[in-house]
């Protein structure tokens, strides 16, 4: 069969290395991909948010599976689009991918359902918002609902703070219309787990758990990034709140979204809370994590040609996904700079060092070749450096050896991926 896979970043090259390990993938292609995804795939020079032109070449191109990993274009409704025109695709339609692109439409379903979740209000006045943030609990924490990048998220440890936010949401409009509307949430405490799942519309499996380090410095300061390293599986999800999930969250999240005629087909990623009252929902994405899909497909067993078809064709609940006891860390190599400005087109070395080793991963994410056909930086989130090791602290041992291998003057990383593992 051959495989289209939408996207160009770290979370598409895991994708298309492990797809491209299944016997059922004649020839990949993956648009618009990057230098590492041109390994194992064929790079398309088509753009994520392109849908026609996307459903054209996998007309013309005889395209029997196509996997988008990218959330803007599942939230635009790409999925439709492929299915209009009678194409086979994994993803949720707009009408359920929503569950990320709304941040209000997650949480009412979440009050709906009774899934555990933060205490919430809505608002679309500003006079009403401030209103209510004059008496509210503090900390508070503000939500854009709709998508802004990962940024739209404020947590305000002061009134004040709150009300500027307020401002720069609904008054400056910093993130145009997804500002137009904002949650205001009861701020929680505790350790963040990443769960992934896939879904069939009614079946859900769970892969592993995974933990993301969001802020850019060590120690869990500076700005807010798209991730800059991760483990799986974490130490913190233990048993007893994998049960507590399976019980509140997962299948009830699934049934929900069928009873409200928007059944989900694809990957949910549930983002929780460990509070001290149980686990919360902290928000739902529609897609695969980036990186954590870097620490996550790779200790996963199962053929993922497999896995996709059984989430289109309603079949999963035949599936049991199989995980290796290994353990994985990926250590992301970013641009300095990031995630404000940073300069791109910085030659890089040291990638054959990876070559032939099933233990060490280079994934690339913001790469490209320039027109002397060398490997250049091409973003603010450059590559991510996976290893698996008998536990988590050999996996970090040899991740960060493995950061020593690649060479570029930009490189920038956070030295405590994992440290937390030395607390579990
Ligand atoms: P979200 O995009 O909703 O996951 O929010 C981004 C980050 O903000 C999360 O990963 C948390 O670290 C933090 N956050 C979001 N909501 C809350 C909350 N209610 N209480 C505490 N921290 C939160
Ligand atoms: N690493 C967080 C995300 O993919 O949203």
């Amino acid at each position: 069969m051959k495989i289209l896979v939408v996207g160009g970043g770290g979370r598409e090259h895991t994708i298309c290395w492990k797809l491209a390990q299944s016997p059922k993938a004649e020839k990949i292609y993956c648009a618009p991909g990057n230098a590492g995804i041109s390994e194992v795939a064929e790079c398309v020079p088509i753009g994520a948010m392109e849908f026609e032109k996307l459903a054209d070449f996998a007309e013309q191109n005889g395209i029997g599976l196509t996997v988008v990993g990218m959330d803007d274009p599942l939230i635009g409704g790409i999925v439709d689009v492929f299915e209009e025109r009678g194409l086979r695709v994994f993803g949720p339609r707009k009408n359920a991918a929503v569950i990320e692109g709304s941040k209000a439409f997650s949480k009412e379903l979440m009050k709906k359902y009774n899934i555990p979740t933060a205490q919430y209000e809505t608002f679309i006045d500003v006079k009403k918002a401030k209103e209510y943030l004059k008496t509210c609990r503090i900390p508070v924490v503000l939500k854009a609902d709709g998508p802004a990048l990962g940024k739209g998220v404020l947590i305000c440890m002061t009134r004040e703070e709150a009300m500027a936010g307020i401002n720069e949401l609904m008054v400056d409009r910093k993130f145009g219309a997804s500002g137009d509307k904002v949650v205001i949430e009861e701020f929680m405490t505790g350790r963040e787990v990443s769960v992934l799942s896939f879904v069939d519309g009614k079946t859900i499996r769970i892969m592993a758990s995974a933990q993301d380090h969001k802020r850019a410095k060590d120690g869990d300061q500076g700005l807010n990034t798209g991730g800059m390293g991760n483990f799986s599986p974490s130490p913190f999800y233990t048993e007893e709140v994998d049960a507590f999930c399976r019980e509140h969250i997962y299948q009830r999240t699934v049934d929900a979204m069928a009873a409200e005629g928007r059944p989900f087909k694809g990957v949910i990623f549930f983002g929780l809370m460990l509070t001290p009252d149980g686990p919360k929902v902290l928000e739902y994405n529609a897609r695969f994590g980036d990186p954590e899909t870097q620490v996550v497909l790779p200790r996963m067993k199962n053929d993922l040609v497999d896995v996709f078809e059984a989430c289109i064709d309603g079949t999963l609940d035949r599936i049991e996904l199989e995980f290796s006891d290994q353990a994985a860390v990926c250590v992301v190599l970013a641009s300095e700079g990031y995630p404000l400005s940073y300069e791109k087109g910085v030659p890089m070395e040291g990638f054959e060092r990876f070559r032939g080793l099933d233990d060490f991963f280079c994934f690339h994410a913001g790469t490209k070749f320039d027109a002397e056909g060398r490997i250049v930086t091409n973003g603010g989130r450059v590559l991510g450096i996976t290893a698996l090791g008998k536990d988590l602290k050999e996996a970090r041992a040899k991740a960060y050896i493995a950061t020593d291998w690649i060479d570029f003057r930009t490189k920038y990383m956070r030295h405590d991926i994992g440290k937390a593992i030395d607390e579990a």
